[in-house]
This record gives structure tokens, sequence and C-alpha cells, in this order.
């Protein structure tokens, strides 16, 4: 299985290559398309929107006429900017054909370019789009730096550029104090475990954030908005946002079922808070 040697070389300390990433990332998201979108949906901000409604509305306000959605998965995002701008022309790029096959039954009705595409070699003309988007899919890639050149080269001078990253909350959360209790798990099995991010760190911090975006050739300085969404969620939802983690999501079964105790544990009384720290970056070329 192609999770594999991505998996060896994590439990075992060692940084994997970027091939065992994209091989990894293909077959987490061919084994569980749509996970994303099915555990994203189910927390709010404290307005009672969803992530994607926030990324959503900010290129909504920007009344683009294209958008291209990079890392568009099953087309959750691509969906919440077609319902804000009905007229638009929508465009989706994913590694994954099994996200792209539910993304295209989403659209039956409408028309919508979808292509198995990377990030760092997006498949459209210098300018080709009054406004790029992408939901928690830039702090995947490894070498980020050619896809944010890409997202620049793609769009229109003007156009807007709104992509939503993870953020490391200032104070632990139920849920930070649950991951790291899960990689302690991990740890007893697979002493040099650690935590590892699968893209590029500088992600994890604004000023990384701006450098990139720098020397991607974006002049203007980005927009951050932090924002958390939150649910109280009960056990079986928060197992099946642990499982559709990567890397906490493709253990074996032994150890799975070890972190699924604790997992029920940190549940028990029937209600979880659930938070995600988030980011909405953006700006206009
Ligand atoms: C965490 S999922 C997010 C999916 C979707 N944007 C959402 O939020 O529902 C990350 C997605 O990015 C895709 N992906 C990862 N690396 C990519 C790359 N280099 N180029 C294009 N897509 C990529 C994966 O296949 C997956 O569908």
């Amino acid at each position: 299985m192609r999770e594999k040697s991505f998996m060896d070389a994590i439990l075992h300390g060692v940084a994997p290559t970027n091939e065992q990433i994209a091989a990894y990332l293909n077959a987490f998201h061919h084994r569980v398309p749509g996970v994303t979108s099915e555990v994203m949906l189910g927390l709010r901000t404290t307005d009672g929107r969803t992530s994607y409604d926030v990324v959503a509305d900010r290129i909504a306000a920007a009344q683009p006429a294209e958008a291209l959605d990079i890392g568009c998965g099953n087309g959750e995002l691509l969906a919440a900017i077609r319902t804000r701008s009905p007229q638009i022309a929508l465009a989706g790029v994913d590694l994954s054909a099994e996200e792209l096959t539910l993304a295209a039954a989403r659209f039956t009705e409408t028309k919508i370019d979808l292509r198995v595409a990377s990030a760092s070699a997006l498949p459209y003309r210098d300018g080709a789009f009054a406004a790029v988007a992408a939901h928690l899919v830039f702090m995947l890639i490894p070498q980020v730096d050619a896809a944010l050149r890409e997202a620049h080269r793609v769009l229109a001078p003007g156009g807007t550029f709104a992509f939503l990253l993870p953020r490391r909350p200032k104070q632990s959360t139920n849920l930070t104090e649950l991951l790291a209790a899960l990689s302690r798990k991990i740890a007893v099995r697979y002493p040099e475990f650690s935590p590892f991010a699968i893209g590029d760190r500088a992600l994890f911090e604004r000023f990384g954030i701006a450098d990139l975006l720098g020397r991607a050739g974006f002049p203007a300085l980005p927009t951050f908005d932090d924002f958390e969404v939150r649910a109280a969620v009960d056990g079986e939802w928060l197992w099946k946002a642990i499982s559709g983690r990567y890397i906490l999501g493709s253990l074996d079964d032994e150890l799975t079922a070890e972190l699924r105790a604790i997992v029920a544990a940190a549940a028990a009384n029937g209600r979880f808070d659930y938070r995600e720290s988030l980011r909405l970056v953006s700006m206009v070329r």
C-alpha cells in the first residue's frame, strides 16, 4: 500500500521524500475521499459560518468572473462560491481523481472545469482567473514556493487570492491536548516518532507566509484573519475527525485501537469541545 513507505519514515523519525509525501496524500484521499469536508462542515465560527463560507465570502466580495480552487477536494468550497455567485466560471484542480469524481457529481447541472493537476504546475494560461482560492491545501505541499508562484501566475492583475491555513492556537485546547496524548501513545511503540508537518513550517507564522508570498511575486502584504471553528461533538464524531487526519488515520489496526480508546475516553461524558484554529490569508495581486 502506497501509504506505507511514508508512514514507515514518519514512525522511525526519518523525513519522507517529496515523492513519498505525494504518494501518501494520493493514497489517503483515494481511501477516504471527502473526509476533510465531512469534518469541517461540522464546525462553525461564532457567527455560524463554516470555514468554507469564510473563504467563499471573501472571494464573492470581489465579484470575480472566474475562480480557481487549488486542491479543491470534493468541491465543497467551489459549491459555496457557486451559491454566492451563480454566474461565475469555476475551475478546480486536485491530485486525487477520487476527490474530483465527488466534486463532479455536485455539478451535473452546471458547467465546471475540473482537472487532475498539481498545484505546482497549473494547466492554465497566465492571468486566467480573477480569483484564486484554496482551503486547507498549501500546508501540505513540500515545495510550496512553486505552488504560490503558480497561483500568482494564473491570477489576473487586480485579482483576489484567498486561502485558508491551519494555525497553532495561542493556548492549548482540548484538541491539542488530545493530539499530544495520541502522539505520546504512538511514541511508546515508535520512540523516534514525533508529530510531523507535511509541508513548509513557514506557513504556520504570519511573517513566514508574507515572506513566501513576496517571493512568489505578490508585492502587497496579505491580510490575516484568524478565527476558530468549533462544535461540541460526541465520541463517534470525534473519532471520525481524528481518523480523518493524516498520519493518525494511517496506523496499523492494533495502534489504531489503542488511539481509539484514548479518543473514546476523551469524549466519555458524551461531549467534547472540538476547536480548530484557522487563518484566512487574502490579498489583491
Ligand atoms: C485537506 S484536503 C482539502 C480538500 C478541500 N480543499 C477541502 O478543504 O475540503 C487537501 C486536498 O489537497 C489535495 N492536494 C494535496 N497536495 C496537492 C498538490 N500538490 N496539488 C494539488 N492538490 C493537492 C489533496 O488531494 C486533497 O484533496
